[in-house]
């Protein structure tokens, strides 16, 4: 892994190679595994940047009875000052009395998965913990959330690759690359 890559006239460079990917997936799983209590956890993997994510991590996490879902967050501009807010959309599960992870890519001002955990929680899951392969420490705002697993905490600037994208595009690369200052 040594070329750049460019996408809408921005140059990237390797940044976290798909290798080292793997094996931080790997220590997470095991993490996971040593925190669950119940037989029966749901995965809830939050579309679409997290998708390679959750692919990877839920295959290596050895829980016989572990399930997964999908969501999707829908932004509309609210009628308060509050400004975006965002809709959970695709939940078909009850997440009531479960042992609930949700994966995230990328938990950059943290107001996303802000929004979603409150939202989770008015269901009453059993418990709630949250797995964010990135997490920009610098650029948390929102009421200090902090992730329960983190692959990589990262600096303040814009990466793409793994489900990352940039206006729809890079998903695809199987590394990560951070923008070429
Ligand atoms: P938030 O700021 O924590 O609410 O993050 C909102 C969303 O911004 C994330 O779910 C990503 O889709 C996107 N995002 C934040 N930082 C990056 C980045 O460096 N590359 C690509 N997408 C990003
Ligand atoms: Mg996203």
């Amino acid at each position: 892994m040594t070329e750049t890559v460019e996408y809408r006239g921005l140059r990237f460079v390797p940044y976290i190679t798909a290798d080292k990917i793997a094996e931080r997936i790997g220590e997470l799983a095991r993490q996971i595994e040593a925190d669950t209590k119940s037989t029966n956890p749901l995965f809830i993997c939050v579309l679409n940047g997290a998708f390679p994510f959750a692919a990877d991590l839920f295959r290596e996490v050895k829980i016989p009875g572990a399930e997964i879902t999908f969501i999707r967050l829908r932004s509309y501009e609210g009628t308060q000052s509050s400004g975006h807010v965002k809709e959970i959309v695709g939940l078909t599960e009850s997440v009531k009395g479960r042992e609930v992870i949700v994966i995230e890519d990328i938990v950059d001002t943290g107001r996303t998965i802000a929004g979603l955990v409150s939202d989770l929680k008015s269901q009453s899951p059993a418990s709630l913990r949250v797995a964010t392969l990135l997490f920009k420490p610098d650029a948390v705002k929102a009421d200090d959330f902090h992730p329960d697993y983190i692959g990589f905490s990262i600096p303040n600037k814009f990466i793409i690759g793994f489900g990352l994208d940039i206006d729809g595009l890079a998903r695809n690369l199987k590394d990560i690359y951070v923008v070429e200052e």
